[in-house]
């Protein structure tokens, strides 16, 4: 089949190589000419564990190009993915700016039957609004295509977005006609034919919603976790054993229950507030979902509170944040705790630096002048605390030596849990965690 994806970040570079693997001729169409010539180069423009191996088969296979023109990708295509970004506005609800242009874009240069697929996050009844601008744009031109829209929603996590592309858990769509659902139905065979995943096939709006409910119920189970560690902290249980003695009930899982410094990325904050944001526009508050966002907000409080109890005021103090990335295993910096930890700790007038493997140009990019460090150990050189903001590797393997021999105190907030309490407070240091076995009082 031939495939146009519109959108070449996160999802839309993923889902355009995946497809071609899967055999489909496709063209990744992004107004950004800057990434399209690093594309056209044979480079990914981001870091995404397997991408860069997968865009190379693909494209020495002939399968994959990219162009900044908007005709020469959408003309000649069955299916246009729609893979652009939808930012939050300041009320919580998405930008939905972008979308609308692809609409517009596909009405103008589309020259046979077309199905429009919403990839991107959106709320329910996107859809139909997007058929009104293409029925428009299509009656202003004197076009009379068969153009419809349809919803079918992407769950890659970045750091695994090539796995997860390749062995989903399941496919999503939803679609209002046979015929649209006949095209998708194709654009994944391959896959259902070779990984065997399940199919949930619906309308549009219900696949608008599975997305949105669930990037919000894990966003939920999160939150969920992080108060009760609050709890842990305050009986002296642990937050760890708890998850995982709750994980053993097959109705629960084990799954999104690391509890933590909170979540981040270009999808749970956003797609939260969205979810809010349509359930009070259609008239059914769900606070529940304020409640995710307050106590997600809070976690990053607790980490000040953690650095204040050792280190009375902040002012002057040397903090090392260990990781900017929102996870590790990626380079975003979207959402990241550790950015919203810098700018805090700034505010406060604490002298701040960073450590990630990958992601010091963009933090130094945002924080212009900010000390960062590629390397971890001359970034712990001195400092009077660190604050474990990303579990990379790199800092998970960590000895308490390492922390003890380069720290000017011995002072080290885990917010991300990836010590053990109990290796790090017998060595000595002053180890505070999340919902876990802390140093006790105050530093003496
Ligand atoms: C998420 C969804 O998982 C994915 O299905 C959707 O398509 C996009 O949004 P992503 O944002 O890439 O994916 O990352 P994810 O692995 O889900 O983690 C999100 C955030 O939650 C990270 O900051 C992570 O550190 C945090 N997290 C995750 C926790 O704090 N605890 C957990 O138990 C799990």
């Amino acid at each position: 089949m031939r495939i146009a994806i519109v959108g070449v970040g996160h999802v839309g570079l993923v889902s355009a190589a995946a497809f071609a693997r899967w055999g489909h001729d496709v063209v990744g169409y992004d107004d950004d000419a800057e990434k399209v010539a690093t594309l056209q180069d044979g480079r990914a423009w981001f870091y995404e564990p397997g991408l860069q191996e997968l865009l190379d088969e693909v494209i020495a296979a002939g399968r994959l190009r990219f162009t900044a023109d908007p005709a020469e990708a959408i003309g000649g295509v069955e299916a246009v993915f729609a893979c652009v970004g939808t930012p939050p506005l300041e009320d919580g609800s998405p930008n939905l700016a972008y979308l609308e242009a692809v609409a517009r874009t596909v009405a103008e240069h589309s020259d046979s039957d077309t199905l429009l697929v919403e990839k991107s996050t959106v709320p329910a009844s996107t859809g139909r609004r997007l058929e009104q601008v293409i029925a428009r744009e299509q009656t202003r031109l004197g076009k009379s295509l068969r153009i419809e829209v349809a919803s079918n929603p992407e769950f890659l996590r970045e750091g695994t977005a090539v796995e997860d592309t390749l062995h989903p858990d399941r496919i999503v769509y939803g679609t209002s006609s046979d015929w649209a659902r006949d095209v998708l139905r194709r654009v994944y065979q391959p896959l259902v034919d070779e990984d065997g995943c399940p199919v949930v096939e619906t309308d549009v709006a219900t696949s608008e919603v599975i997305k949105h409910a669930s990037n919000a119920f894990l966003a939920t189970r999160i939150s969920f976790i992080n108060a009760v560690a609050r709890i842990c902290d305050q009986v002296g249980a642990d937050v760890e054993v708890v998850a995982d003695g709750m994980g053993h009930d097959a109705r629960i899982g084990r799954g999104f229950l690391s509890a933590g410094l909170g979540y981040g990325g270009s999808c749970f904050p956003k797609d939260v507030d969205a979810f809010a944001h349509l359930a009070r526009q259609v008239g059914v508050p769900f606070r529940l979902l304020d409640e995710v966002r307050a106590i997600n907000v809070s976690q990053r409080r607790l980490i000040v509170d953690k650095l204040r109890q050792e280190l009375w005021h902040l002012d002057g103090k040397t903090i090392v944040l260990l990781g900017a990335a929102f996870k590790p295993g990626t380079d975003d910096l979207r959402e990241a705790p550790a950015v919203h930890l810098t700018r805090e700790l700034a505010e406060v007038g604490a002298d701040v630096r960073v450590y990630d493997p990958v992601a010091t140009a963009q933090m130094e990019a945002m924080f212009p002048g900010l000390a960062t460090f590629d390397d971890v150990t001359p970034a712990l050189a001195g400092a009077h605390a660190a604050v474990v903001c990303t579990e990379w590797e790199q800092v998970r393997a960590l000895t308490p030596d390492d922390y003890l021999r380069a720290l000017a105190y011995p002072i080290v907030v885990d917010g991300r849990n990836a010590h053990d309490p109990d290796v790090m407070l017998d060595a000595g240091l002053r180890y505070h965690s999340i919902g876990r076995r802390s140093a006790a009082g105050q530093a003496g």
